[in-house]
């Protein structure tokens, strides 16, 4: 399963970086306005530091003015992919982003039908939304679901991109059900590190190494 990181924050992505960790990243314009940055300034700096795919969400909703957009974000570096919205123009242009060799994340996915349509659109990721499904009260893992199975059916290529996750049992339930990458906010991504058993098995090591008085160098 591949992580992404769910941020426009630098020093997040930085740090997160340096784990060796990190495949990709996904930003979106809300996101992007947190950051306080220049959308294209961000972005760049964003693809040099992680090599995987960097999205950078297009602002237009009409399918002129998202190719037009899709042309600018493209050039800024080679592991920009366009994150276009759930919509008849986005999937329209997702169609000729993809056909024309770009990465599209499609976005804002919420029911299995919209899956389809996108991979029937050829993208390249398919973002559904599962803590926002589950805020209304329905089950976002059950789409998670879902959409695995039929995208196995078909063999569809486009890759399941859980998004909008909200702690450690999205990303488990995510994995166990075969999903292809989760999106991941940086503190969900650190909490996969803890468990109160490693902290205290650490504590009880380090205590009784001191008591040898040895040293490795
Ligand atoms: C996905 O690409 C979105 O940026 C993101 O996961 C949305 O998450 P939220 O519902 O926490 O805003």
């Amino acid at each position: 399963m591949k992580f992404f990181i769910d941020t426009a924050d630098l020093a997040e992505i930085k740090s997160l970086a340096s784990s060796g960790l990190l495949d990709g990243v996904t930003t979106n314009p809300s996101l992007i306005a947190k950051s306080g940055r220049d959308f294209k300034e961000v972005i760049k700096e964003i693809c040099s530091i992680v090599p995987g795919p960097v999205s950078a969400e297009v602002a237009g909703t009409e399918y002129d003015q998202i190719m037009k957009e899709a042309a600018v974000l493209r050039k800024i570096a080679d592991n920009v992919c366009i994150k276009v919205p759930l919509t008849p123009d986005g999937l329209r242009a997702c169609r000729h982003l993809s056909d024309d060799g770009a990465m599209v994340n499609v976005t804002l996915c919420f029911s299995a039908a919209q899956a389809l349509l996108a991979a029937k659109s050829n993208a390249t990721f398919i973002s559904p939304f599962v803590g926002r499904v589950d805020d209304i009260g329905w089950d976002g893992m059950q789409l998670i679901s879902d959409i695995v199975e039929m995208y196995q059916n078909y063999s569809f290529k486009t890759e399941v991109l859980v998004a909008s996750v909200r702690g450690p049992l999205h990303v488990i339930e995510a994995a166990k059900m075969g999903a292809h990458v989760a999106t991941l906010p940086p503190a969900v991504l650190r909490s996969l590190f803890n468990h109160p058993l490693t902290d205290k098995g650490l504590a009880q090591f380090l205590k009784d190494w001191q008591g040898t008085g040895q040293s490795i160098v």
